[in-house]
C-alpha cells in the first residue's frame, strides 16, 4: 500500500518496478546502447518553454478531437508496447479496458500477449489501432491486416524503424528476450516463418504493397526525418508517427519532440501526425500539439499503470495526463485544441 494514490504519472514507475520481474522490467524500462535517446526524449520536452496567452475565457475547455473520422474526447493515446502479460496477468485486455475507460485510443502491438480479437472483445466499441510488424511472408502480413480490419481496428501503424532490434544491453545482461512473432488465434497453425517480424529487407516497395492491400488508414511509425515523412505520405500513408521507438532502436537518434517541427513543416496538412517519446506530463502533450502533432502517445506510462493496478492503473495514468493537459490549456489560454499553436512555444 502506498501512503497516497499516485497523483503524477512518474509516481507509477516505482510501483510498477516493484510489481514486475527484474528482467522483464529491464526490457520495458531499457533502451538501446547507452540509452541516450531515452534520456533525450524526456529532456527534449523539458527544454521547451511556453509563452501563455492571457485574458482568454477558458471556463469551458474542449479537449476533443478526431482521428480519421473517429471522435476522441482528448488527444492522448497509447503507444504499442509488447507482451503486457509481463506486467499483469490480464495483459493487453486490461490495458484496453483501462484506456477505454479513460477515453484513450489504444494501439495494440503485433507482439502482444493476447490475440487482437480478444483485446477488441475486452473493450467493445473503444477506438483502437493495430501496430504492424509485417511478417516477411506477404500472405501472413495480409492476414494480420485482414484480421485487424475484421476486429474493428481503425488504422494500421506500420513500424518502419526496426530492420533489426536495437542493442538492448539490459536484456543481453539478463538473458531476457520476447518472442518476436504475432500471436495467432488457437485455430491457426503456428508456422514460425509466418510469425517472424524481423525484416531487414523491408523497403519502400513493401510500404507500397502494404498500402495497396490495407483498406483502412495507414500510418508509418518510427519516422524521424522530414524527407522520409514526405516520401511516406507520397506513398499514400495517411499518418506519420514521429518516434524514436522509445529509445530502443538507434541510440542517440533524435527525440520525437525534436524531430516533429521539421516533419510537421514538411508534410503540413497532408498527413495526420502522432508523436511519442518521454511524455510524462500533460504539459508535454500540450507542447507536442503545439509543435504540430494531432495526437500524443505514451508507451511506458501505460505499462506502469498496468503493472501497478491493472486496468484501473492504466485508466488513472491516462486521466492524470488528460487532467494535466486540461489545466495546461486553461493556463496557456487555449480553450480548444485548435488554439494550441506553434507560437505557444518559445
Ligand atoms: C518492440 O517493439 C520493442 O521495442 O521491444
Amino acid at each position: 500500500m502506498t501512503k497516497h494514490l499516485p497523483i503524477t504519472v512518474a509516481e507509477f514507475e516505482p510501483l510498477a518496478e516493484a510489481a514486475v520481474e527484474p528482467a522483464a522490467w529491464g526490457y520495458y524500462a531499457g533502451g538501446a546502447g547507452d540509452e541516450r535517446s531515452i534520456a533525450d526524449s524526456r529532456a527534449a520536452w523539458d527544454r521547451l518553454r511556453l509563452r501563455p496567452r492571457v485574458l482568454v475565457d477558458v471556463e469551458n475547455l474542449d479537449l476533443s478531437t478526431t482521428a480519421f473520422g473517429t471522435p476522441l474526447p482528448h488527444p492522448i493515446i497509447v503507444s504499442p508496447t509488447a507482451s503486457h502479460d509481463l506486467a499483469h496477468p490480464e495483459a493487453e485486455v486490461a490495458t484496453a479496458r483501462g484506456a477505454a475507460a479513460a477515453g484513450a485510443l489504444m494501439t495494440l502491438s503485433t507482439i502482444a500477449s493476447r490475440t487482437m480479437e480478444d483485446v477488441a472483445a475486452g473493450a467493445p466499441g473503444a477506438p483502437r489501432w493495430f501496430q504492424l510488424y509485417p511478417p516477411a511472408d506477404r500472405e501472413a502480413a495480409r492476414a494480420l491486416v485482414d484480421r485487424a480490419v475484421a476486429a474493428g481496428y481503425g488504422a494500421i501503424a506500420v513500424t518502419v524503424d526496426l530492420p533489426l532490434p536495437g542493442n538492448r544491453e539490459r536484456d543481453a545482461r539478463s538473458g531476457f528476450s520476447v518472442s518476436l512473432g504475432a500471436h495467432l488465434p488457437p485455430d491457426q497453425p503456428s508456422d514460425p516463418t509466418t510469425g517472424l517480424v524481423i525484416m531487414p529487407t523491408m523497403t519502400w516497395d513493401d510500404l507500397d504493397w502494404l498500402r495497396s492491400i490495407c483498406p483502412i488508414p495507414l500510418l508509418a511509425k518510427g519516422v524521424l526525418r522530414a524527407d522520409d515523412a514526405v516520401r511516406a505520405v507520397d506513398a499514400g500513408c495517411d499518418g506519420i508517427w514521429v518516434s524514436n521507438h522509445g529509445g530502443r532502436q538507434l541510440d542517440t537518434a533524435i527525440a520525437g519532440a525534436d524531430a516533429l517541427p521539421q516533419i510537421a513543416g514538411a508534410v503540413g496538412d497532408r498527413a495526420f501526425l502522432v508523436v511519442d517519446g518521454g511524455v510524462r506530463r500533460g504539459i508535454d502533450v500540450l507542447k507536442g500539439l503545439a509543435l504540430g502533432a494531432d495526437l500524443v502517445a505514451v508507451g511506458r506510462p501505460a505499462i506502469w499503470g498496468l503493472a501497478a493496478d491493472g486496468s484501473s492503473g492504466v485508466q488513472r495514468v491516462l486521466e492524470i495526463l488528460r487532467d494535466e493537459l486540461r489545466l495546461a490549456m486553461a493556463l496557456a489560454g487555449c480553450p480548444t485544441l485548435a488554439e494550441v499553436t506553434p507560437d505557444l512555444i518559445v
